[in-house]
C-alpha cells in the first residue's frame, strides 16, 4: 500500500495540524454530530473532531495508517472509531452521518468509480448534513489524460460545485495550492475545497 511506509515513521507524514477547511466545518455541524473521515490517514482531521466531541469514525485502506491513529488515539484519550476499510466498499453497507468528509482522498479514486462514489457520500449523509472535500483539479487536458491514465481522478474547473448544485454551498473554492515538500520534489496542486449542506 502506497502509503504504509510514509505512516510507519514516527512522524506524522501529514502532521498534526487540522485542515482549515475542517475547522471552518464545525461551526455548521451540531454538538454530538455523528461524522465519518474517509481516508483518514493518520487521523489528523479525526483526531480534531474527537477533540471537539464529535462521534467519529475513520477509514483508510493504510493498515499503518489506522494502526498510528488508534495509538494516538489512546494516548490521548480521544473516542474514534477507525477501520481499515475501502472507501467504495465501505460507502455500500455503512450507516448515514451528519458529515462526510473526504480530504484529499478522491483524487485516488478512478474515473469508473468516482461518481458513483459522490452519489454514496451524498446519499449516506443525513438532511441537514455537511460533505467536506478537499481535492485536485485538472490544470490542463494533458495532465487530466496522465491522470486518468493512472486510474485517479483529477476534477474540471467547476465539476464539483456542478455536483453539489441540489445542495446548499457554504463554501466552494479552487485555486492553487502552497508550496509542499512531503516526499518529493517541491510541488503545488490546483486544488477544490467544498462545504455545502444537503437540503
Ligand atoms: C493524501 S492522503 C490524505 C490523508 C488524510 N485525509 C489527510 O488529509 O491527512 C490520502 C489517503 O487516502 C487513502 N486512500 C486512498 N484511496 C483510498 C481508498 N480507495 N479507500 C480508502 N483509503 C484510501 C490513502 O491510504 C491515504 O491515507
Amino acid at each position: 500500500m502506497e502509503y504504509d511506509s510514509r505512516y510507519s515513521k514516527k512522524e506524522f507524514y501529514w502532521g498534526l495540524k487540522p485542515h482549515n477547511l475542517v475547522v471552518d466545518s464545525i461551526q455548521h455541524l451540531p454538538s454530538n454530530a455523528k461524522v465519518l473521515d474517509l481516508g483518514c490517514g493518520e487521523g489528523k482531521a479525526s483526531f480534531f473532531l474527537a477533540k471537539n466531541n464529535f462521534d467519529v469514525t475513520a477509514i483508510d485502506f493504510s493498515e499503518e495508517g489506522i494502526k498510528k491513529l488508534n495509538e494516538f488515539a489512546k494516548k490521548e484519550n480521544l473516542k474514534i472509531k477507525a477501520d481499515v476499510s475501502d472507501v467504495k466498499s465501505y460507502l455500500q453497507d455503512c450507516e448515514k452521518f451528519d458529515a462526510i468528509f473526504a480530504m484529499n482522498v478522491l483524487q485516488f479514486i478512478g474515473p469508473k468509480n468516482i461518481f458513483t462514489v459522490i452519489e454514496k457520500i451524498q446519499s449516506k449523509t443525513n438532511p441537514n448534513g455537511l460533505n467536506v472535500i478537499a481535492s485536485f483539479v485538472a490544470e490542463n487536458p494533458r495532465q487530466k489524460k496522465v491522470v486518468l491514465s493512472k486510474d485517479r481522478y483529477f476534477f474540471d474547473e467547476g465539476e464539483l460545485r456542478e455536483l453539489y448544485k441540489d445542495w446548499k454551498i457554504l463554501f466552494y473554492e479552487e485555486k492553487l495550492g502552497d508550496w509542499e515538500t512531503h516526499g518529493e520534489p517541491k510541488h503545488r496542486h490546483f486544488l477544490v475545497k467544498l462545504i455545502a449542506q444537503k437540503k
